[in-house]
């Protein structure tokens, strides 16, 4: 039966390929080369409810960062850049949601009039679909003034020659899966991830920072991390606040001397640390500068001050007939 999904905080419009669909009718087949093979590739955004009205986060970067991942899987589809933000902006309007979670998704389907069961992705279509609905503190409202307990996993992350993680690909939520659970089980938040050489990678769907002698430290891209939207402006942010950053190999047991340790994404934002494998980091609740870098995070997210850089990372959604991305 279909399901009034304004009731649940959910668009009832999805876009599909150029056109606003219901949500009622975005299904696709089970024998879809997707749900056989793992073959979508997807972004995730949230839009905020801002002093000046609701704006997407660093919309054109989470669309840039799908058209990338599609290229590495070879996914071609003929929208740009532009289009697919438009396109966002408009589902989201349409929608009448102020603060909401975005998910562009890219899938290899089923042709059924031509179908291919294999492997083989190249006889399959492929579909463009976005889809909103409302979505709360990923992590818990609490954790991001209490922080979280976290484990590291036993788990080894994606290596870069076998699952890219430049893409954020579905298939790589499958290594993921693995953590989250396992960290779950376990009676922990998240699970950290190590690379293949050991060193630290980062949680099931976020990148990690630790706080050392006032200095920030990150892994590098190369110990297949997710280029992240949020770690990035947290390292612009940072570096506006005069604060030193440094990309480097993390060993597992910093970890645990860290003076600070917090993680970063779009759906968990900036979310303290307070303990890795029941062992306390710093003094086991949110540090001063993970605090002071949250708090400039949620004013430039709540257009309460202006990017660090001179590109705007908000876009607006209300329709003022002019171009969408307002400087804040
Ligand atoms: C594996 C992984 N790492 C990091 C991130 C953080 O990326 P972003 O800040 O762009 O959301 C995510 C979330 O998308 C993720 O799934």
């Amino acid at each position: 039966m279909a399901k009034d999904v304004k009731t649940m905080n959910i668009s009832p419009k999805v876009w599909k390929d150029g056109e606003l669909i219901d949500w009622n009718d975005a299904k696709i087949h089970v024998m879809s080369h997707v749900v056989n093979y793992g073959s979508s590739v997807f972004e995730g955004i949230r839009c905020y409810n801002t002093t000046k009205g609701s704006a997407v986060f660093r919309l054109t970067e989470h669309i840039q960062r799908l058209i990338n991942s599609a290229k590495i899987y070879r996914m071609d589809f003929p929208y740009d850049r532009q289009t697919l933000c438009d396109a966002t902006v408009e589902l989201i309007r349409e929608s009448g949601l102020n603060e909401c979670y975005i998910r562009p998704i890219v899938i290899r389907g089923l042709d059924e009039d031509n179908p291919a069961f294999g492997v083989n992705p190249f006889p399959n279509p492929i579909n463009v679909y976005i889809a909103t609905w409302q979505w709360g503190k990923y992590l818990g409202e609490e954790a991001i003034e209490a922080g979280i307990d976290v484990c590291v996993s036993s788990w080894t992350r994606i290596t870069s020659n076998s699952l890219p993680s430049m893409a954020k690909a579905g298939a790589n939520y499958m290594n993921s899966q693995l953590i989250k659970m396992e960290a779950l089980l376990g009676g922990y938040s998240e699970g950290i991830a190590l690379d293949d050489r050991g060193m630290v990678s980062e949680g099931s769907g976020e990148n990690i920072f630790l706080v050392n002698n006032g200095k920030l430290y990150t892994p590098p891209l190369g110990a297949s991390v997710l280029p992240g939207i949020t770690r990035d402006s947290v390292i612009q942010i940072a570096r506006d606040m005069g604060i030193e950053i440094v990309e480097t190999s993390v060993q597992r047991a910093a970890l645990y001397l860290a003076d600070e340790v917090f993680l970063t994404g779009t759906a968990a934002e900036i979310t303290p640390i307070r303990s890795i494998d029941k062992i306390t980091v710093g003094s086991g609740r949110r540090g001063e500068l993970t605090a002071a870098i949250q708090e400039q995070f949620f004013k430039v997210i709540y257009a309460e001050r202006p990017a660090p850089n001179v590109a705007p990372w908000l876009t607006f959604v209300a329709d003022t007939g002019e171009k969408k991305t307002a400087v804040a």
